[in-house]
């Protein structure tokens, strides 16, 4: 039988609690689909820290690099300045184990969880590929005279060729992909008579950060005629905030820089639901990734079983998805979708009508 070896973080906070859900969940669709996973936990998070001042010791980056992939709960302590856990593990991994993708999908799945007026499932359903290693994210810069009024903060955007290169494409690689080639139905008649078949949007700021967007913006228009079926559209950031909100349905899938698409899949999150539902993957297609439900920690919520546990749920079936699994992460993602359908009555943590436990075991069960 196959078996997957799959390292845990439940972290801080509801960490645990939804990670708990995410793994019963995985563990009826080993079953169903016959494959073994095998879990092997680790306890980084603000207890550790606060208990014995370590935060990520070298040698766990190492031992995490054996794995394939990596289930990650949340990171965030009360009791720990913002920032420690944050850049300690998180980032830490994501750089150190070259995850250069965050790839983050926005599907509403019913339509009385979107909080836009006369938008349903049929609208709002699309992909941000965030870059992952580079950017605002590098920690390039720095402080002068700090703490005086002289004081000068510069904090630097890096963009290699090769760190934009490899996140295009990815985000191609994504387009292509998507659908198994079905026409996505935002296409106009003259895309589809010229044989496209999706459809790829760069985020930027050309108008105004004219140096490193114009290195994605020509690396961009260089990899296009790579990959004939998908066309290639662009929009500024802040319009893209105001689309997704008024017209949702004219994306398909999305690249851009990492602050960017940190911005904008929070804004994507909300419209498909909230950070109950939404789930990402920090991708190394060569090496260890990790996968996350894309919210906090939610510390007021520890303990409480109140917490919506859908997004990890969600995690863990791109997860199997990426692992090789896909008909596990296609049956995961249908029976979450089943049972906001017929028994959650909403995705805010408390609201839902079951328990976080509850939820898992509805999911298991519908699978
Ligand atoms: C995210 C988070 C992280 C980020 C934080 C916790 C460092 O907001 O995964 O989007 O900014 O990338
Ligand atoms: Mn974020």
């Amino acid at each position: 039988m196959k078996t997957y070896d799959i390292a845990v973080i439940g972290g801080d906070g509801t960490g645990p609690e939804v990670t708990s859900e995410a793994l019963k969940v995985s563990e009826a669709a080993a079953r169903k689909f016959g494959f073994k996973l095998n879990w092997h936990p680790f306890d980084f998070g603000g207890e550790r820290y606060l208990r014995t001042g370590e935060v990520l010791p070298d040698s766990a980056i190492d031992e995490l690099r054996k794995f394939k992939a990596i289930f990650l709960g949340a990171v965030g302590h009360p009791q720990v300045k913002p920032g420690i856990l944050e850049k300690g593990i998180l980032l830490r991994l994501r750089f150190e184990l070259e995850q250069y993708i965050n790839l983050r999908p926005v599907k509403l799945f019913r339509t009385q969880d979107c909080p836009l007026k006369d938008k349903g499932p049929e609208h709002i359903d699309f992909v941000v590929v965030r870059e992952n290693n580079e950017g605002l994210y590098a920690g390039a810069g720095g402080n002068l005279f700090k703490d005086t009024p002289n004081e000068i903060a510069v904090q630097e955007s890096i963009n290699t060729r090769r760190g934009v290169d490899r996140c295009l494409k990815y985000a191609f690689e994504v387009a292509r992909k998507r659908r198994n080639g079905t026409p996505w139905k935002g296409l106009k008649p003259e895309d589809t008579a010229a044989g496209k078949t999706t459809q790829l949007t760069l985020c930027g700021k050309t108008n105004v950060l004219t140096y490193a967007f114009d290195l994605w913006f020509r690396a961009f228009q260089e990899m296009a005629p790579q990959f004939p079926t998908v066309k290639t559209d662009y929009a500024h950031v802040d319009a893209i905030c105001m689309w997704f909100v008024k017209n949702p349905e004219w994306f398909d899938v999305i690249v851009t820089d990492n602050m960017f698409g940190d911005i904008i899949t929070d804004l994507a999150a909300m419209i498909q639901g909230g950070l109950g539902v939404a789930a990402g993957g920090n991708i190394n297609p060569e090496g260890t990734s990790m996968f996350e439900p894309m919210g906090g920690s939610a510390p007021k919520y520890t303990g409480h079983n109140v917490i919506n546990p859908l997004a990890a749920i969600n995690a863990a079936g791109m997860m199997l998805d990426f692992l090789g699994e896909e008909p596990a992460g296609a049956a995961i993602e249908a029976a979450a979708i089943q049972i906001i359908n017929t028994k959650i009555k909403s995705l805010n943590a408390g609201q839902m009508g079951y328990g976080t436990t509850q939820v898992g075991d509805l999911v298991a069960e519908a699978l």
